[in-house]
């Protein structure tokens, strides 16, 4: 395994910085909730849009994707059902990345968010300048990215990869006797380095939610509740990995409270996933994996501070205006295409989506 080195120090501070200036939606009453939905759907419905929703964003945005018939879902079913939607409009109500991939894929369709300023760590870490030179250091190299990637980033790849299927497609290159460039994740790049034995360098980013899972803390949590399986997105460090019953993408955390006949879970993600964990498992019990200890607090604390920035209010602004609109240029999109193209194919293949 070679990593590349650290993150320069100006980058990582401008990430921590923008987590933390990140405005979450505000608090609603009852009252302005159901009338902020009633005119969400008549706009949907007047627009023939549609909403694609991530298990992270508040449990009101999942609701209302499932009741209007949009989906809620991980990031590569929410490539996937964007690509095969016939909606005029969708809107993507997760983090830019997320956005782009719909826009990618769906070049004809308008694709909405609720804000443009929703980033993620993982593609603030990885600048296309500074990538670009990377891979142009290594070359004979297949270059994998994770979907948390910008646009330009995605460019310069063969493969897009999300924690849905990168098992899947490493172990495919791997047969092939690829050596392989991985970004951005360096946890996620870790456990996939591990599980399947593939030559691998890794860049150095992080996500800011996961990154604070704590393993000692885990480990006491977990001594007071024996019978808890611990499930763990393998965005989270190797030592916090090592204590779970189960790793996957959100989707196989979500499996796994519906199908184990335990009763209790510990869970270290986005607690913004209990709203499907606890509707298809109503009678189990979860709780947040620690993500402080004495010395240190969290600043996240298992909540993505840009997916928060996804409420209904910005929600129906932005059907009224459409004024938060993903653009890419065509030429851009003619090579960031293709690794997600490559990816769906061969997850479709599979049967990792339908
Ligand atoms: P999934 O691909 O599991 O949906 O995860 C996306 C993400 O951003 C996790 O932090
Ligand atoms: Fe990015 Fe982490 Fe937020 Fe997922 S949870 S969108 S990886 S910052």
């Amino acid at each position: 395994m070679t990593d590349t080195t650290r993150l320069p120090q100006a980058l990582q501070q401008r990430i921590e910085q923008l987590a933390q200036q990140a405005p979450a939606g505000p608090i609603l009453s009852p009252e302005q909730t159901a009338a902020l939905k009633s005119d969400i759907k008549a706009l949907l419905k007047e627009k023939n849009a549609q909403l694609v929703a991530h298990y992270y964003v508040d449990a009101e945005l999942q609701a209302l994707a499932e009741e209007t018939g949009g989906v809620v879902a991980d990031s590569l079913e929410m490539a996937n059902f964007g690509a095969k939607s016939d909606a005029d409009i969708l809107v993507v109500c997760g983090v830019r990345f997320m956005g782009e991939t719909a826009k990618l894929l769906s070049p004809g369709k308008k694709v909405l968010m609720p804000t443009l300023e929703a980033t993620c760590s993982l593609d603030l870490s990885c600048p296309p300048d500074a990538f670009r030179a990377f891979i142009d250091e290594h070359p004979d190299h297949t270059v994998v990215v994770y979907a948390n990637t910008s646009a330009e980033v995605k460019a310069l790849a063969d493969w897009t990869v999300t924690s849905g299927n990168a098992l899947h497609i490493v172990r495919h290159l791997k047969a092939q006797g690829e050596r392989i460039i991985w970004a951005p994740d360096r946890h996620l790049g870790h456990w996939i380095e591990k599980e399947t034995g593939v030559d691998m360098l890794v860049w150095q980013g992080h996500c800011v939610v996961h990154d604070e899972f704590m393993a000692y803390e885990l480990e006491k949590l977990r001594a007071e509740h024996p019978e808890a399986k611990v499930l763990v997105h393998p965005e989270s460090p190797e030592n916090v990995i090592a204590l779970a019953d189960v790793v996957g993408s959100t989707r196989v955390l979500i499996e796994a409270v519906r199908t184990l006949p335990d009763r209790q879970f510990i869970v270290a993600t986005d607690y913004g996933i209990f709203y499907k964990m606890q509707q298809v498992a109503p009678d189990k019990e979860l709780i947040v994996a620690p993500t402080s200890s004495r010395e240190r607090q969290c600043s996240s604390c298992a909540h993505c501070p840009w997916m928060a920035m996804n409420s209904l209010v910005n929600l129906k602004r932005v059907l009224e205006t459409e004024d938060q609109e993903i653009v890419i240029d065509p030429e851009l999109r003619e090579r960031a295409v293709q690794p997600i193209e490559r990816m769906l194919a061969f997850s479709r293949e599979q049967g990792l989506v339908k």
